[in-house]
């Protein structure tokens, strides 16, 4: 059910894009079926910048031109999933662990639209634990000076080392994610500004004032959100 969701969403999404542009090529299972539909339009002079490894190997697999973001001087539009869609459009990204690269793509792209399944989107950010990028160089340090910030937020559980089963998780970049299960995040500008301010994060997982539009894939279809 949501997988039809996602590729409703994506399908939506790829019909967005023209001959000709730069195209940020998100990161999830969301994200691969518009970069699934953006290669079956088969457009001319597409550049597509994908934002991890996954994604373009995706892409390469597809026959999607490649350009990386030093090759371009802006990106037209970027289309990547998203963990949770709040109100405002602000965003909890990198469950996938690509939020760096994400990020840098975003920011980089004159228009960002998401897209998700139904059940991405909250009335509130937060039950979707915060993906925080940390330099592996002293990351428990680090996870303690996040733990402090994450008090003053009035959220009392520490953030957690992602581990998967072969170990601890590392991001395209080298880097380690802590995950921190905040339930509700009722100051999202103010925490995204504490948590840059710690030596050792990279980048942190909300994403505010970045996404133009949101496609969300309904079973009634997609609806489109701006
Ligand atoms: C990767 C991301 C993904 O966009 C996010 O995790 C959503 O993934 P999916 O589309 O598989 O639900 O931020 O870092």
């Amino acid at each position: 059910m949501s997988d039809h969701q996602k590729q409703i969403a994506g399908e939506a999404a790829a019909e967005r894009v023209e001959a000709g542009m730069v195209v940020g090529l998100g990161t999830g299972s969301t994200a691969a079926w518009f970069v699934k539909a953006l290669a079956a339009r088969n457009l001319s002079g597409l550049r597509c910048v994908p934002t991890s490894e996954k994604t373009a190997d995706l892409a390469r697999e597809l026959g999607l031109p490649l350009v990386t973001l030093e090759d371009v001087s802006k990106i037209d539009l970027t289309v990547d999933g998203a963990d949770e869609v709040g109100p405002g459009l602000a965003l909890i990204k990198g469950g996938g662990a690509a939020l760096l690269r994400e990020k840098l793509v975003w920011e980089a792209s004159s228009r960002c639209i998401v897209i998700a399944d139904a059940a991405k989107v909250v009335p509130i950010l937060g039950a979707f634990p915060l993906p925080i990028e940390v330099v592996a160089f002293g990351h428990k340090t680090t996870g303690n000076r996040i733990a402090d910030v994450l008090i003053d937020h009035e959220i009392q559980m520490p953030a957690r080392l992602r581990q998967a089963d072969r170990g601890v998780v590392r991001t395209d970049g080298g880097n380690v994610i802590y995950d921190a299960k905040c339930q509700a995040i009722h100051d999202p500008v103010r925490l995204a500004d504490d948590l840059k301010l710690i030596t050792g994060v990279v980048e942190h997982g909300l994403f505010l004032d970045l996404a133009d539009e949101a496609i969300i894939g309904t079973d009634a279809g997609v609806e489109i959100r701006l």
